[in-house]
């Protein structure tokens, strides 16, 4: 099969080493990125692809000369994506301003094609107008899959064959789920990699594009004050922990498919701790940061079943106002036993971690919204003021959060005296909130990404055999789970989760934080 051309960076490379038609660039030899969404018309897109690209336009990072193509299978003019896609846009980079003349400049970069994902005519089609766009400079080509998984090999066969870059770049984003599980996965890089070399896959996991969770390794390797704390020696258990305060709404069918440990443990959170734990890598470059990272996933144990605590949201009537259950979605089967919450308890046996829980908690349809990283520290050994805390010596340990969203915040929890005659203490915070410190607008993580993605830096990207480290450590459990038809303990809509959840904590002394 033919491969695209891939060369690894966006600086312009002289048409005539590929010795084809390109006529030499006319004006000011600088190269072109098109940059097509297929599957433009769904949801993803127009809730985050879109809008990031406009972001980045607002900011002036994305290339001077690019072009932006809708490609799904719905019927729609140009005009009708610019409409489409103008109702999601904001000025989200300073409300005040007025952007409408920025939106309008970036809509009229915005075209579309009609076509079908499999048929390599149709990105032919798609080639033809890209070429008028791209008017003989040196082309670079990025397309993002925001299409169900099950037609990702169809495009990237479709698209490599007719559409890639015949004299610059050709990259593909590929959205989450890579698989349901070690087979699946396997065979969805192999059919990808029939048609498209592994540097052209960049698998997103949008978590790794959030700003705290980039802020991870800054605040660990460029602070003396962590890094010698990391470690078994120091800190009792690390919690990785995600709520969300509504259910799968809209998304149930996609949903029941998956279920909450394929939808955020196996990847987002998976993806937090293996930054979280990995050894200093040798340089910041992706090769080493992803080789690390893959070394902690291959440290750790599979998920066994007695370490973990699935829940199912039920429906839930609180001040007149009922929450349906998870099973009354009409687009979920009758009786599914799909998971919307999980708790999970991991161990990651290496000499830095050996013996360290690491508690994973992720839920739909609970009390909360949020992403946080809790580190609980050991007790001060020998402590003086053990009397004053009494029955309460459990809670006096340090514990540091990295509150991922919302309200974004790194805070250290420390034991300090309250003011006054008599010896009194207190549990306060050393309080880094960002919205106190930096007037500046966080980016949403899918801009980050995108511009690493034209940039060709991999760091956030997931490589394949991390992918296939990350399976085989969930895969053996979900099949049990599956197998066995394990019940989910159910929880009422918008409460705090299964008890079960505190029981397994329990076992490894940790409380929830
Ligand atoms: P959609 O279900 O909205 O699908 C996107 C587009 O793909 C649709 O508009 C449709 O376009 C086409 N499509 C849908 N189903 C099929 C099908 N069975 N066969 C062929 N084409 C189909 O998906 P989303 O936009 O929600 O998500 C896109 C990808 O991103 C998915 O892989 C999803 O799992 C993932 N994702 C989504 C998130 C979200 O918040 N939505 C979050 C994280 C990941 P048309 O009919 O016009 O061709
Ligand atoms: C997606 C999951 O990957 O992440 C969704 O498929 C979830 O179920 C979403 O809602 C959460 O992302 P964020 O950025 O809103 O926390």
């Amino acid at each position: 099969p033919s491969k695209a051309v891939e060369n690894g960076g966006v600086s312009a490379l002289p048409s005539q080493e590929y010795g084809h038609v390109v006529s030499p660039d006319p004006s000011d030899g600088e190269p072109t990125v098109s940059i097509t969404v297929v599957g433009a018309s769904g949801d993803l897109a127009k809730k985050k692809i879109f809008p990031a690209l406009f972001a980045l336009y607002y900011e002036d990072c994305l290339p001077k000369h690019f072009t932006i193509f809708g490609y799904a299978r719905s019927k729609m003019t140009d005009a009708e994506l610019r409409t489409m896609v103008s109702r999601t846009l904001t000025c989200r980079i300073d409300k005040r301003e007025n952007c409408n003349e920025k939106m309008e400049q970036f809509l009229k970069r915005c075209f579309y094609h009609s076509g079908q994902y499999d048929l390599e005519e149709n990105f032919a089609e798609l080639d033809k107008k890209l070429k008028e766009h791209e008017a003989g400079r040196v082309s670079n080509r990025l397309f993002y899959l925001s299409i169900p998984p099950n037609i990702f090999i169809d495009v990237a066969k479709s698209a490599s064959r007719s559409a890639s870059s015949k004299n610059g770049w050709t990259r593909v984003i590929v959205e989450k789920p890579f698989g349901r599980d070690s087979e699946s996965s396997a065979a969805l890089t192999s059919g990808l990699k029939q048609y498209l070399d592994e540097d052209q896959i960049f698998r997103i996991d949008h978590y790794l594009g959030k700003e705290l969770v980039e802020n991870l390794s800054v605040l660990r390797f460029s602070n003396l004050i962590f890094e010698p704390l990391w470690s078994r020696q120091y800190i009792r258990n690390v919690q990785l922990i995600f709520s969300e305060d509504f259910g799968t709404e809209g998304r149930g069918g996609y949903f029941d498919h998956y279920g909450i440990i394929r939808d955020i443990m196996q990847n987002h959170l998976l993806q937090i701790l293996a930054l979280f734990a990995m050894e200093t890598p040798v340089s910041l470059d992706a090769e080493d940061i992803r080789n690390e990272k893959v070394k902690v996933l291959r440290s750790m144990r599979p998920l066994q079943l007695e370490d973990v605590v699935i829940g199912q949201y039920k429906s839930h009537t609180k001040g007149g106002v009922t929450h349906p259950g998870y099973t009354d979605d009409k687009t979920v089967p009758k009786g599914s036993l799909t998971p919307t919450f999980a708790a999970a308890a991991l161990f990651i046996d290496n000499p830095r971690w050996d013996g360290v829980p690491f508690l994973m908690k992720a839920g739909k349809a609970l009390h909360t919204k949020g992403a946080e990283i809790r580190v609980q520290f050991r007790h001060v050994p020998g402590n003086l003021y053990k009397r004053s805390f009494g029955s309460d010596i459990d809670r006096a340990t340090n514990e540091l959060v990295i509150r991922v969203q919302p309200d974004e915040a790194i805070y250290l929890k420390i034991n300090n005296k309250v003011p006054g005659l008599e010896m009194r203490l207190d549990r306060s915070n050393l309080n880094l909130l960002y919205s106190s410190r930096y007037s500046k607008e966080i980016p949403d993580a899918y801009e980050r990404l995108l511009l690493d993605a034209i940039e060709g830096e991999r760091r956030l990207f997931i490589r394949s055999d991390e992918l296939n480290a990350a399976w085989e450590l969930f895969t053996p459990l979900l099949k049990e789970l599956e197998e066995k038809k394990i019940a989910p303990e159910l929880y009422p809509y918008g409460s705090r989760g299964p008890v079960g959840a505190h029981y397994l904590a329990a076992k490894y002394n940790v409380r929830w934080g």
